[in-house]
């Protein structure tokens, strides 16, 4: 059973804004779709509002203290992330963690992947990712994408696997 983390954050490590991700840029959310389609997904209840409904093709799962927090009805809500974890590899091996600040670094220490996209700006916000050591990891630039007239910063992906 392995747990997988997926992101994409600023070259000063911001990963949202005013609660949202703070870029839009098509090729790179194709990325994330491609990679967790058909996979359970967790995420923060900050997250989830960010959304505020259920990622298609994907079992979803929300973390959130509050035991009667209203989430819809095809969404699992979980008290922490080891619950969240074991009621995922109940349907899959592979499990992704999708955010935010406190789930990345909670996971990273279980996670065996790690899906990186560097997007190359320097944005302000208040989910701020601290620096992840991936001495002992190997890692691969998996894309590398230009900035164009839909994407308005340049980014690459680099996919991390634990040795
Ligand atoms: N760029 C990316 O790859 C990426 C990915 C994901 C999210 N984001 C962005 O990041 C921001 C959201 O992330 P965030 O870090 O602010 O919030 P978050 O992790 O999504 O959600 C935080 C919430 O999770 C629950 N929580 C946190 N720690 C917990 C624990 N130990 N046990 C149980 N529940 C816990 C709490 O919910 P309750 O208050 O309900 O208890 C807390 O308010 C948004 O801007 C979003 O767009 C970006």
């Amino acid at each position: 059973m392995s747990v997988s983390i997926i992101f994409a954050r600023s070259t000063n490590y911001c990963i949202g804004k005013d609660g949202q991700i703070p870029w839009h840029l098509p090729d790179e959310f194709a990325h994330f779709k491609r990679t967790t389609l058909g996979k359970p997904i967790i995420m923060g209840r900050k997250t989830y509002e960010d959304h505020q409904s259920a990622l298609p093709g994907r079992r979803n799962i929300v973390i959130s203290r509050q035991a009667n927090y209203q989430v819809v009805d095809s969404i699992e809500l979980q008290p922490s992330l080891d619950k969240a974890l074991e009621s995922a590899h109940k349907s899959s091996d592979e499990v992704f963690v999708i955010g935010g600040v406190h789930f990345f670094v909670e996971a990273f220490k279980k996670a065996s992947l790690v899906y990186e996209t560097i997007v190359e700006a320097d944005i302000e916000g208040e989910a701020i990712l601290p620096v992840f050591d991936f001495n002992g990891w190997e890692s691969q630039v998996i894309e590398r994408h230009k900035k164009d007239e839909k994407h308005a910063y340049a980014y690459r992906v680099i996919k991390h696997m634990r040795l």
